[in-house]
């Protein structure tokens, strides 16, 4: 298994982030659009880097933000190349992590009811359903389709040394 580290994005890696976002959602994003929502208030992205430190790739992100006590996974996507090797878990355990010790009560995520690969990716991280968006999404086929929310539920004392 080759090496696997998480890491803050920097402004040298924006590149990188929008052309993972596409090899992702199999859709763009605009540069211009990722940039002002990393720069909005309570926002950062992490990337998922495999291989040496030499010769490292990108094969994940997290777009994620704070605000008001509250946790929120915006985008979690891995290259279509790169899944199910444990790249998805990993940037999830951290972005849970940072929101954690972030101070946030509780970390929400949107997910489609078609997506059950990531819904069991939420549910064995330990979110929770909470709730759903009737018709939230419009798939590319002109389907709508519901969002279901999840919510995990930060336990401080997992984040403390006291
Ligand atoms: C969802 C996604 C991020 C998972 O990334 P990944 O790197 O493949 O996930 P991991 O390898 O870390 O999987 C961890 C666990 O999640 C679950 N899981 C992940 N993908 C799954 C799938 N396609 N089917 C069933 N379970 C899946 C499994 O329990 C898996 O553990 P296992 O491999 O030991 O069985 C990736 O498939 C993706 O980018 N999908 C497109 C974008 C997307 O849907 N993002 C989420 C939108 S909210």
């Amino acid at each position: 298994m080759t090496a696997l580290a998480v890491q803050p994005v920097t402004t040298a890696d924006l590149d990188l982030l929008v052309d993972l976002y596409a090899r992702s959602f199999d859709e763009p994003y605009a540069r211009p659009a990722l940039e002002s929502l990393i720069a909005s208030p309570g926002a950062w992205a992490t990337i998922a880097w495999r291989g040496d430190p030499a010769e490292r790739y990108g094969a994940g992100f997290v777009i994620a933000r704070a605000v008001a006590g509250e946790g929120e996974i915006l985008s979690l996507g891995v290259a279509v190349a790169e899944r199910r090797r444990g790249t998805g878990q990993a940037l999830l355990n951290d972005a849970v992590f940072r929101l954690a010790l972030s101070g946030v009560d509780a970390v929400f995520l949107e997910v489609g009811e078609d997506n059950p690969g990531a819904v069991a990716l939420y549910r064995g991280t330990g979110f929770r359903e909470v709730g759903r968006r009737r018709g939230y999404y419009l798939r590319k086929n002109g389907h709508r389709v519901s969002a279901l929310i999840m919510r995990y539920p930060v336990r401080k004392s997992d984040y403390s040394s006291k």
